[in-house]
């Protein structure tokens, strides 16, 4: 079987890090050197051959994304807008694109906030039944979700935004899973800080074998606070991106 891949772009959250810039202008559509800082998930996700697009966004500013985006043609995408009602974490907004992934089609989820320099899909992704995640080596772990590894370099967990991060190896905004993931984000329950979490997604898939791992030596941002926001822009003006 030969899955097709379709996209998310999950473009919700209140940005509170990077107040008083996001009072009024979504956290996605800050600049990030020349371009509004959801074109790069977008322009992500085109390099990997996905055409067929759901942006979810918070119900304040849709009308923004779709001003700016429009349907997609311009950036010849078909895109789709879908709201998420409160800010209830990254995969109760994945939950959002349940209907627009059909059985025999997997899903490329990225963060509207997440810049990479390059990425491939390994070609087993389009004919296995496993999840990916793609991670990267980092001086601040403690920020992100993290990768805690055996000694055989095997992963056995991964941890969210840990105090005591168990490695330098944080999992990055973008991910890809089979159709299965909409029913097990429906039996999550809300963590701490009341999000649906898509650390427990991760790790759900690593417990019954199924998720891989893809380790970036490229360029990777996650543009949501002011230093990696000026530090993304300054690589992205450097390098022509
Ligand atoms: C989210 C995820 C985290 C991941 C990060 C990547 O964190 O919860 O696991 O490492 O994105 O950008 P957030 O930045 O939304 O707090």
């Amino acid at each position: 079987m030969n899955y097709k891949i379709k996209g998310v772009i999950l473009a919700g959250g209140t940005g509170s890090r990077l107040y008083p810039l996001t009072k009024v202008t979504n956290k996605h559509l800050l600049p990030v050197y020349n371009k509004p800082m959801i074109l790069y998930p977008l322009e992500t996700l085109k390099s990997l051959g996905i055409d067929d697009i759901y942006i979810v966004s918070g119900g304040e500013q849709i009308a923004d994304f779709m001003r700016f985006l429009g349907s997609g043609a311009e950036f010849s995408i078909r895109l789709t807008h879908k709201v998420q009602d409160g800010p209830k974490g990254i995969a109760h907004a994945l939950l959002q694109a349940e209907g627009f992934v059909k059985n025999d089609e997997k899903v490329a989820v990225i963060l509207g906030d997440n810049i990479f320099e390059k990425v491939e899909v390994p070609s087993e992704a389009f004919s296995d039944n496993n999840a990916y995640i793609y991670i990267k080596e980092v001086e601040d772990p403690e920020r992100f979700g993290v990768v805690k590894f055996d000694e055989n370099k095997e992963i056995i967990g991964i941890v969210e935004k840990p105090k005591e991060p168990p490695s330098k190896f944080a999992v990055t905004g973008l991910y890809i899973y089979p159709s299965d993931v909409f029913d097990f984000i429906k039996t999550l329950k809300p963590s701490q800080r009341g999000e649906l979490e898509i650390t427990d997604v991760n790790n759900w898939y690593l417990k019954q074998g199924r998720l891989k791992a893809i380790p970036i030596d490229s360029f990777w941002f996650d543009a949501g606070t002011f230093e990696s926001l000026f530090k993304a822009a300054l690589f992205i003006a450097k390098n022509n991106m």
